[in-house]
C-alpha cells in the first residue's frame, strides 16, 4: 500500500500508537514500533514531571479508566529518550501538555531540537479541570496553538476532547491558528464504577474513559469535524481491530490511533490492525487509504434529512430455526411472532424502528431504508 501522508510526514501506514504510558520513554517507544505502526505518539511531556498517584489505571474487560499523569521523564531527559526512540527509524510525534501558551511553546521548541518529527498538543485531560476548560475554549486553543506553531518548524496537531459543547468550533480554532491536523478524541470524563461494600468509586476520583465503549463517541467526533473543518484528522478512541480503524477512515480520518488495545494486548494486537487494514485494502485493489477516506460521509445525513415516514420491514416472514426469541422480546410494537420455525412481521404493526435487525444473532431480519 502507498504511504500515508499525515501532516507532511510520510507514514508506512495510517495506524499510530496513541499517547500513553506504553510510550513513556525511548525504549517503550521502540517496543511500540514492534507493532509496525506508522508512527508513535509519546506519553504527554510536561515541564515539571510529577509523582504519580496510586492506583491510576482500572479496567473492566471492555473499557479502562485512568488518572495516569504525564511522562515522568523530565524535559531535558527527552534528549536521550528521543534519540533512543528514533534509533529504529520510525516517526515519533511528541505529545506535550502545559497550562500556558508560553510553557507549551518552550516544551515544543525543545522537543523539535531533540528530533521529534511532529508535535501533538494535549489540551484535554478529563481529570484535570483546568485543561478541560481549555479544551472547550476555542479562543484559548487558538492562542496556545498559535504560540506553538510560530515557535517550531515541524507539523503541529491539536488533540481535542469530546467533553466540550462544540468540538467543531475548537477544531476550527486549531486550524485557524495554523495546526496541521487535529486528533480526536482524548479519554472521556468518567467513573468506571463504585465498590458497594467500600462505597468507593473506582480510582477514588474522576478519570478518563478509554477503550471500545468510547468508539461511538470518537467516530461521531471525527465525522462532525470532517464535515465542517477542512483539516487532516487523526481518529482515536476504542479501536480494537482493523475494521474499526477503517470505520474511522471512512468517516474522514487520515490516520487512526490505538491506545487501550496497545496497553491491554501489546504490540501484536496493533500489528494485527496494521496488517488487517492492508489486507482489506489489497483484496479490493485499494492502493492508497486516500481512496476510501471519508467515503461513508456521503451516507451520513443530518437528522433533518432523514426520512420521517416509517420504513417497512422487507421481511414479511422468514424461516428461523434458532432457539431464541430475542426479536419478539425486543419488539416494542408487538409486530413479530413465530410459529413452526417461521418468523412473521406484521406489516401493519411494524413501524420500522429497526431494533430487531440489530438484535437478531443471525441477522435474518432486514429493514428496507
Ligand atoms: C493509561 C492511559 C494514559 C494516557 N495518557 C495520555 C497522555 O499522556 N496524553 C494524551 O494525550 N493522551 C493520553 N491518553 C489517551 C489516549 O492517547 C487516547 O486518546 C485514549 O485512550 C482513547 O483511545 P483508546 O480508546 O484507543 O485508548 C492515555 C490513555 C490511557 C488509557
Amino acid at each position: 500500500m502507498k504511504k500515508t501522508n499525515y501532516m507532511g510526514l510520510q507514514l508506512d501506514n495510517p495506524i499510530i500508537v496513541a499517547a500513553g504510558p506504553w510510550s513513556r520513554d525511548g525504549s517503550s517507544i521502540l517496543r511500540c514500533f514492534e507493532s509496525g505502526a506508522g508512527a508513535v505518539v509519546t506519553e504527554s511531556i510536561v515541564s515539571d514531571a510529577i509523582l504519580d498517584v496510586r492506583p491510576r489505571i482500572a479496567y473492566n474487560g471492555s473499557g479502562a479508566e485512568n488518572i495516569r499523569l504525564y511522562s515522568d521523564v523530565q524535559i531535558e531527559g527527552w534528549e536521550r529518550e528521543m534519540e533512543i526512540a528514533k534509533s529504529g527509524g520510525g516517526k515519533v510525534i511528541a505529545s506535550v501538555s502545559a497550562h500556558t501558551p508560553s510553557e507549551m511553546a518552550y516544551l515544543t521548541a525543545k522537543l523539535q531540537k531533540f528530533g521529534a518529527d511532529a508535535i501533538e498538543i494535549s489540551i484535554s485531560n478529563p481529570y484535570m479541570e483546568s485543561l478541560e476548560v481549555m479544551a472547550s475554549d476555542a479562543e484559548r486553543v487558538y492562542r496556545v496553538t498559535r504560540e506553538v506553531v510560530s515557535n517550531v518548524d515541524i507539523p503541529v496537531a491539536v488533540k481535542l476532547s469530546q467533553n466540550t459543547t462544540n468540538i467543531m468550533e475548537v477544531a476550527k480554532a486549531a486550524k485557524d491558528a495554523g495546526a496541521s491536523a487535529v486528533s480526536a478524541i482524548n479519554t472521556v470524563r468518567a467513573i468506571l464504577g463504585v465498590d458497594l461494600e467500600d462505597r468507593k468509586p473506582v480510582l477514588g476520583t474522576y478519570g478518563g474513559y478509554s477503550g471500545a465503549p468510547i468508539r461511538p463517541l470518537g467516530l461521531a467526533s471525527v465525522a462532525s469535524i470532517a464535515q465542517s473543518v477542512d483539516i487532516p484528522i487523526s481518529g482515536i478512541g476504542g479501536v480494537t481491530n482493523y475494521r474499526e480503524a477503517l470505520e474511522y477512515i471512512m468517516l474522514g480520518a487520515t490516520t487512526v490511533q490505538v491506545g487501550t488495545t496497545m496497553m491491554i494486548e501489546g504490540p501484536q494486537a496493533v500489528r494485527k490492525i496494521v496488517e488487517g487494514v492492508e489486507a482489506w485494502c489489497s483484496h479490493r485493489g485499494i492502493e492508497s487509504i486516500d481512496e476510501i477516506r471519508g467515503s461513508a460521509l456521503n451516507n451520513l445525513r443530518s437528522f433533518e434529512e432523514m426520512k420521517i415516514e416509517p420504513a417497512i420491514s422487507t421481511v414479511g416472514s422468514t424461516r428461523c430455526t434458532d432457539d431464541c426469541s430475542k426479536c419478539m422480546q425486543v419488539c416494542l410494537y408487538d409486530a413479530i411472532s413465530k410459529q413452526e420455525g417461521k418468523i412473521t412481521v406484521d406489516q401493519k404493526l411494524c413501524t420500522g424502528c429497526g431494533l430487531c435487525t440489530f438484535i437478531c444473532p443471525s441477522r435474518k431480519l432486514k429493514l428496507n431504508w
